[in-house]
């Protein structure tokens, strides 16, 4: 890698988690970290393991009854025809498993059709596998879906894969079964792979569905499936990720970028992944209700919040407001030269509201003018958020007067 790295971006939202440690009591909306915590079903397993002394090395890609489970997962929540634990591997969370998706699918050169926005970590890891990374946008006007025909003009003989992310971070867009059919059709007819990003599976609302798509006819041998338990079962800072994959050939690559990236992933971590999946399910229902009345609540209040200065249509997946700016909005100040309507958004309420955000341009050209809050927050540090910024829309004075 080397010199080749200084070319690869860092990740925006780190940018602003680091600008809201200098915050004083902020409301901590930027990042995608939920406020619960892990269920006792995995705190227990965790503790069990340390006290059975299990802190030695492991198999690579995983403990076989963690493997175990995750097929038997993947097979009857999923429905994808995984046929034996050797067909999945264990990670350090999500973020790794798309890292060895992409030094084991891609060559220099290839293009992976991304959306647009996206999870910034998906260029970069695109973008690190020294492949290209070719943005396809999702529409506002469609909930954030794909223009399907738009997706299909974007495939060349250099496509390797289509990167989905359904339900979509930052937009919260769920594609609908027919769009995932129509991208497994694409797939199939075009013979490129897909990377399947499924991070969000479990937070989903109202009569949205989860499609994996390795689970369409024939998808099986041409997708990666890509999950964490982050999202799930609140567990971001233990670190754990799997992914599935039929072909042997790739499996065998990602088993080598797995070794000389973690050995193994962390074992007390992969104790508490058994514990979740073995343990009572109730936990992932409660987190989504609340995560739905977290979502209610943040659009119930922003319009007025806000003064109508940021707008939008509540989310049917994931955990995040993205949010359209009133592109005549100024700040009192004025605004500085060449900076973004967004960036100029996300400095102003983190400065003056301690409202923490991420600015739309940091997940793609296409998320200028917009905002993304992430509302997995409690719900007092939202209704705090609220407050903050309804004192600072207060004043009609910020509206360009002349337009
Ligand atoms: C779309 C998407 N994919 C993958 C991840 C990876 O999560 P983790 O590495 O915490 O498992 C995230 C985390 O925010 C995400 O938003």
């Amino acid at each position: 890698m080397g010199h080749y790295l200084d070319s690869v971006p860092f990740s925006g939202i780190i940018r602003i988690r680091d600008m809201m440690y200098s915050v004083k009591d902020p409301f901590r909306l930027d990042q995608g970290d939920v406020s619960f915590d892990a269920p006792d079903t995995v705190k227990a397993a965790m503790r069990r393991a340390i006290d059975d002394n299990r802190s030695h090395y492991l198999q690579t890609t995983g403990v076989p009854r963690l493997l175990e489970l995750l097929t038997e997962k993947l097979r009857t929540r999923n429905g994808i025809p995984v046929q034996d634990p050797n067909e999945v591997m264990v990670t350090t969370g999500g973020i790794h498993a798309l890292f060895i998706a992409c030094q084991a699918l891609l060559e220099p050169g290839d293009e992976v059709i991304i959306p647009d926005p996206t999870w910034p970590p998906c260029a970069g890891n695109v973008r690190a596998a020294r492949a290209i990374a070719v943005p396809c946008p999702l529409h506002e006007h469609l909930a954030w879906r794909y223009d399907l025909d738009e997706l299909a003009s974007k495939i060349t003989a250099k496509t390797r894969a289509i990167y989905v992310n359904s339900p979509h971070n930052p937009t919260g867009g769920v594609l609908r079964r027919a769009d995932v059919e129509a991208i497994a059709a694409l797939a199939r007819r075009r013979g490129v792979w897909v990377l399947s990003d499924e991070s969000y599976e479990d937070v989903i609302f109202d009569e949205a569905e989860h499609v994996s798509p390795a689970s369409l006819p024939g998808m099986y041998e041409r997708t990666i499936s890509l999950y964490t338990f982050s999202k799930t079962y609140a567990m971001t800072g233990l670190r754990l990720g799997y992914l599935a994959a039929q072909d042997s050939q790739l499996r065998e690559r990602m088993k080598k970028v797995l070794f000389y990236t973690a050995s193994n992933v962390t074992s007390v971590v992969q104790f508490g992944g058994i514990g979740a999946l073995e343990g009572s399910q109730v936990s992932v229902g409660a987190y989504r209700d609340e995560l739905k009345a977290r979502r209610d609540l943040f659009y119930g209040g922003i319009k007025d919040a806000a003064s109508g200065q940021l707008t939008g249509e509540p989310p049917r997946g994931a955990f995040y407001a993205f949010l359209r700016i009133d592109p005549r909005w100024l700040p009192p100040g004025g605004t500085e030269p060449g900076q973004s309507l967004s960036w100029t958004m996300a400095e102003y309420l983190i400065s003056q509201g301690r409202i923490g955000c991420v600015p739309g341009v940091d997940f793609g050209a296409n998320g200028e003018g917009y905002i993304r809050f992430c509302f997995a927050r409690d719900r007092r540090e939202l209704s705090g958020a609220l407050e903050s910024m309804r004192a600072l829309f207060r004043s009609r004075s910020m509206l360009n007067a002349s337009c």
